[in-house]
């Protein structure tokens, strides 16, 4: 999604850093992009659609004191050069990331008294709204403290007035914004990966800031002027190459191994101290798992884990409907928030939601320094390290690692796990990585891939817990293959669906919990009867010579709770080796954004 870059320094730096920040940022998705930059007291503007190497292709490395930089990923009018950013309206330049939701009233007020408008974008009226502000005022923070009154919705707004040269201005709601510095030199970035190579010492703007920066000075403005507060930006963090592999999306499938061991290992050590760490769960009587995309899968994995584990309740719900929707919970009441980003704007506002009604919060994040990260009354950090695929791998295994060891902590407080059964479990974990490992050595799906990858369907069925894995094994192949796919519940299949079934229609069928195999089974009979090419991803313990399916993925069997961070492996791999016969772009598919910061 929209990135912004911001900077105050060197002469000979600024469209370089402006450039290198833009790159680090095209991860997040974007589809077109811009720069602005001070030259003679004037501001020049440079825009493209398309990748970053157009807008590099028109820009020459002038000497500039200061410049703003964006990435835009279409919210309002579509991706051309005019609707991008950086937007220009009397002496203010501005860039932003959010949505202006009384955009519309904006602009019929200010058409009244004579602006008039060139694109079809909210970003537009907002700037045209803070030159109208500062014409009134003479003065910048008060026009930025007046427009901060009237604009409503979400905002990070990187802004020159041409009129104060060598400053930049920041404002910020509800859209992540930092500021970082070094000698002589000043940022401005929606995430800290954008200046990591050249500072790590950053600061998150709060909630309704005001930030003025000006050579070697900072004013900024909270509720009143205040001191910036400054922290250590993890190197870890922020380290990102592709070390090797074809795709950022491989090598975060290939680091699996060493993220479970991360995440899981420090509240093993030390007999568990760590995990006796972890909030009190037992004094809830139902979890609400709220989260987007991938990570909502991650919460159906996790209301199994909860519900068959360590018996409690549990609801999954979709981040975008809970915000809006009259919500049941109280006191003995856990909302747990699942995102990668800690950025993703309805998760967000699901939980400031439950916050404000004073509810018990736990967000599972993987950046640390993330606003629901920031927020949460619990955290629990998944260690997954930087994610640059737009397709999650690694971060949604560690939320499954997570899930389980807070499922295995309140069992563990409800007496429900007696010692002989910690011990096998403890030593499942142990294995969990090494498995990971070996699978991820003797995976070779490429044939399998070169079978179905012609297919514009694919279904995957799966019952219980095996559903709850092929919602995740269906998203990842579409979002990367652009194939149509779809999962169910595989008794559903029959009660519609069967109808799409043609000759040759690849079906996957996960077949992992032994309660409910027959049944399963049963149901890709089903569809094998109606000429589907049934292929069959089913665990050693099951696995049997059969005539239900045309080719079989086996995966090693581990403890029943940690079966599905198996499970979804093979899935990733395939999605990935079909994408790459298809020739799509996989670490950046279209229309996507890594980090969703509107709703
Ligand atoms: C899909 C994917 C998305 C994210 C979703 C939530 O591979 O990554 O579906 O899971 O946008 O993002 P986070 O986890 O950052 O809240």
């Amino acid at each position: 999604m929209c990135g912004i870059v911001g900077y105050l320094g060197n002469k000979e730096k600024t469209i370089s850093v402006l450039i290198e920040g833009l790159k680090t940022l095209e991860y997040r998705g974007y589809d077109s992009a811009g720069i602005a930059y001070q030259k003679e007291n004037k501001i020049k503007i440079i825009k493209s659609v398309g990748r970053l190497q157009n807008l590099e292709q028109k820009i020459n490395l002038e000497d500039s004191i200061l410049g703003i930089g964006h990435t835009r990923w279409a919210t309002h009018g579509k991706p051309s050069t005019t609707n991008s950013h950086p937007h220009q309206v009397g002496s203010i330049t501005l860039v932003h990331n959010g949505i202006i939701e009384n955009y519309i009233e904006l602009k019929q007020s200010l058409e009244k008294i004579g602006y008039h408008f060139q694109t079809e974008t909210d970003t537009e009226v907002a700037t045209a709204y803070i030159d109208y502000c500062y014409k009134q005022t003479k003065d910048m923070i008060k026009a930025l403290k007046k427009a901060k009154e009237k604009l409503k919705g979400s905002y990070a707004f990187g802004i020159i007035n041409s009129d104060e040269p060598n400053t930049l201005y920041a404002m910020k709601k509800e859209s992540p914004l930092i500021l970082g510095r070094s000698k002589d030199e000043l940022f401005l970035a929606s995430d800290p990966m954008a200046i990591s190579s050249h500072t790590k010492e950053i600061c998150y703007l709060k909630e309704g800031s005001i930030a003025k920066l000006e050579k070697n000075k900072i004013t900024l403005i909270e509720d009143k002027e205040t001191t910036p507060t400054w922290v250590t930006l993890d190197i870890e963090q922020t380290k990102c190459n592709k070390n090797g592999y074809e795709h950022y999306m491989l090598k975060e499938i290939h680091e699996q191994p060493d993220v479970i061991y991360n995440t899981i290992m420090p509240y093993l050590e030390n007999n568990l101290e760590n995990l006796h760490k972890m909030p009190h769960f037992s004094k809830y009587q139902k979890i609400q798992i709220v989260a987007c995309g991938s990570a909502y899968h991650t919460g159906l994995v996790g209301k199994w884990m909860l519900e068959t584990y360590a018996n409690i309740p549990v609801e999954v719900e979709i981040a975008s409907e809970y915000r809006y929707k009259k919500v049941f919970y109280d006191k003995k009441t856990l909302v747990i928030v699942v995102s990668q980003s800690g950025e993703t704007a309805d998760t967000l506002a699901s939980l400031r939601k439950a916050n404000k009604d004073g509810i018990d919060t736990l967000a599972i994040v993987n950046v640390i320094t993330s606003t629901i990260a920031r927020e949460a009354k619990y955290v629990l950090p998944v260690k997954a390290g930087i994610e640059i695929a737009v397709a999650t791998t690694k971060a949604y295994l560690a939320q499954l690692a997570l899930f389980s060891l807070i499922t295995l902590k309140l069992a563990l407080e409800k007496n429900q796990v007696n010692e002989e059964e910690l011990e096998e479990l403890l030593v499942h974990y142990q294995k969990l990585p090494i498995k990971i490992k070996k699978m991820l050595k003797e995976l070779n799906l490429k044939e399998l891939a070169s079978k179905v990858y012609k297919n514009e369907d694919i279904f995957f069925l799966g019952r219980g817990i095996d559903y709850a894995i092929c919602t995740e094994a269906s998203l990842k192949l579409k979002e990367i293959s652009y194939i149509h796919s779809e999962s169910y519940a595989a008794g559903e299949l029959k009660h519609g669906t069967i109808s799409l079934i043609n000759k040759k229609t690849p079906v996957l069928s996960l077949v992992t919990d032994k309660y409910i195999t027959e049944k399963t089974i049963s149901n890709i009979k089903e569809v094998k009867a109606r000429g589907a090419y049934s292929i069959v991803i089913i665990t050693q313990q099951l696995d049997e010579e059969a005539d239900y399916y045309d080719d079989k993925i086996v995966i090693p069997n581990t403890h029943f709770l940690l079966q599905p961070i198996l499970n979804i492996i093979p899935f990733q791999l395939l999605a990935y080796e079909i994408a790459k016969l298809r020739g799509c772009d996989i670490d950046k598919p279209k229309n996507l954004a890594k980090s969703v910061t509107v709703e």
